[in-house]
C-alpha cells in the first residue's frame, strides 16, 4: 500500500517536472553551461564587453551581448563628439540607449571617455582657447555628462592616453593649455560630479612594466599621495601576436594594486596578420588565457572588457588593414579557441 502511494507520487513529481512545474531550474536551463560572466562572478570579477549602437539592431549579436557579459563599454557613443556635438549642446541619447540595455541586463556599464584628444568635436579642435576658456569648457562638460549619469556608471574612464610611448605627457589640447594639472581637476570634477563612481586613467600599450606604464605609476603615486580621487588604472590590452605577449602584466597590475588600486583590462583585443591560421588561434587562445590569469592573480584586478566581441564588430580592420580576427567570437559569432581558452582560465 505505502509502495504503491510512493509509486504515485514519484509518477506525479515526474510529470509536474517533465511540464516544467517541479522544483528547480527548468530542464532547459539546466543544461546551459555557466557564461564567462558566471565564471568571472565565481572570482569576483566581471566580464564585459564593448559595443556601439548602430550594432544593436542585429539581434543574434544583441542576445548574446546580453546573455554572456556582466559589463558594458559603449565604444564610442559617450565620447566627446558624440555627447557635446555643439558647445553647450548635449546629446545622451546613444549613451542613453546602451546604458538602459544594460541596466535592464543587470550588466554594469564603464562610461568611456570623458577627456580625450580624439573624437573631439570640431568647436572644441578648430579654434585656440585660453586656459581659462578651455578649464571651463572641460569642467562643463565632464561635469555635465558624469551628472547625467550619476548612479548609473560603475567606473569612468576619466582621462584617456594622457601619455607617449616614452612616458612624455601627449600633447593634446588640453595638456598644451592647462599643463599637466588637468589630470587632477578632471578627476576632481568628475568625483564631484558623481561621488560613487570610480574613477580611471586607461591607456593602451601599458600592459608591460616599461616607460609609459612607469609614467602612470609615477604619476598614480602622486594623485594618490595628494588625495585626488583616482581610484583605478585601466589597461586597454590591444595585443598584436607579432609583437608579443606582455610577460610583465601580471607585476605590473600588481605594483598598481600596491597603490591602492583597482586595475581592469579594459578594451582587450589579440590581433594576427591576416590569414588565420589554426596556429594562430592557438596562440592567441594561449594570451587570452595568460592575461585572464594574471587578472585573476591580483586581487585588485576587477574584470576583463573585449573590446566588443565578435570579429564582426571589431575596429582592428578598418585600422590595421591586412590584420584582424582578434575577438573571441568570430565574425558568424561561433566562439574561437581564444573562447574555451578564457572559459578554462576562469573555472
Ligand atoms: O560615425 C561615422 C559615420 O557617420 C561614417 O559613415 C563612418 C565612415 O567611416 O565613420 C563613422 O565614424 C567612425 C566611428 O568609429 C563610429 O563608428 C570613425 O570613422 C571611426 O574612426 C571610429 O573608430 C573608433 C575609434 O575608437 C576612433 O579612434 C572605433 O569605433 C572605436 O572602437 C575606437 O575605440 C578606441 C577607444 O575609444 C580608445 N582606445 C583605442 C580604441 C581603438 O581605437
Amino acid at each position: 500500500m505505502r509502495k504503491n502511494r510512493l509509486r504515485l507520487v514519484g509518477a506525479l513529481a515526474a510529470l509536474l517536472v517533465a511540464a516544467g512545474i517541479g522544483a528547480g531550474p527548468p530542464a532547459q536551463a539546466r543544461h546551459e553551461p555557466p557564461t564567462l560572466a558566471d565564471l568571472a562572478q565565481r572570482h569576483g570579477r566581471y566580464f564585459g564587453s564593448a559595443t556601439d549602437n548602430p550594432e544593436l539592431v542585429d539581434e543574434p549579436y544583441k542576445a548574446l551581448l546580453g546573455s554572456e557579459f556582466d559589463q558594458i563599454t559603449p565604444g564610442n557613443g559617450m565620447k566627446w563628439y558624440a555627447t557635446e556635438p555643439q558647445q553647450g549642446v548635449f546629446d545622451f541619447a546613444k549613451g542613453d540607449e546602451i546604458v538602459d540595455l544594460a541596466r535592464a541586463r543587470h550588466q554594469k556599464v564603464r562610461g568611456h571617455t570623458l577627456v580625450w584628444h580624439s573624437q573631439l568635436p570640431g568647436w572644441v579642435t578648430g579654434r585656440e582657447w585660453t586656459a581659462p576658456e578651455l578649464r571651463a569648457v572641460l569642467k562643463k562638460h565632464i561635469q555635465t555628462e558624469v551628472r547625467h549619469y550619476r548612479g548609473k556608471i560603475y567606473a569612468w574612464d576619466v582621462v584617456n592616453e594622457a601619455f607617449n610611448e616614452d612616458g612624455t605627457y601627449r600633447e593634446t589640447v588640453f595638456y598644451k593649455t592647462l599643463g599637466p594639472g588637468y589630470i587632477a581637476d578632471a578627476l576632481r570634477w568628475a568625483h564631484q560630479a558623481d561621488p560613487k563612481a570610480r574613477l580611471y586613467l586607461n591607456d593602451y600599450n601599458v600592459e608591460a612594466i616599461g616607460p609609459k606604464s612607469d609614467a602612470y605609476y609615477r604619476l598614480a603615486k602622486e594623485l594618490r599621495a595628494q588625495g585626488v580621487p583616482l581610484h583605478g588604472f585601466g589597461l586597454q590590452t590591444h595585443l598584436a601576436l607579432q609583437y608579443g605577449y606582455p610577460t610583465t602584466l601580471e607585476d605590473n597590475l600588481r605594483r598598481f594594486s600596491r597603490l591602492g588600486l583597482d586595475t581592469a583590462l579594459t578594451e582587450v583585443d589579440v590581433r594576427m596578420q591576416l590569414p588565420v591560421t589554426e596556429e594562430k588561434l592557438a596562440q592567441q587562445a594561449d594570451w587570452y588565457r595568460d592575461m585572464t590569469e594574471a587578472c585573476l592573480a591580483v586581487r585588485r584586478c576587477v574584470g576583463i572588457t573585449v573590446w566588443d566581441y565578435t570579429d564582426k564588430y571589431s575596429w582592428i580592420p578598418a585600422v590595421f588593414p591586412g590584420e584582424g580576427a582578434a575577438l573571441p567570437w568570430d565574425e558568424q559569432l561561433r566562439p574561437k579557441p581564444a573562447y574555451f581558452a578564457l572559459r578554462e582560465a576562469l573555472k
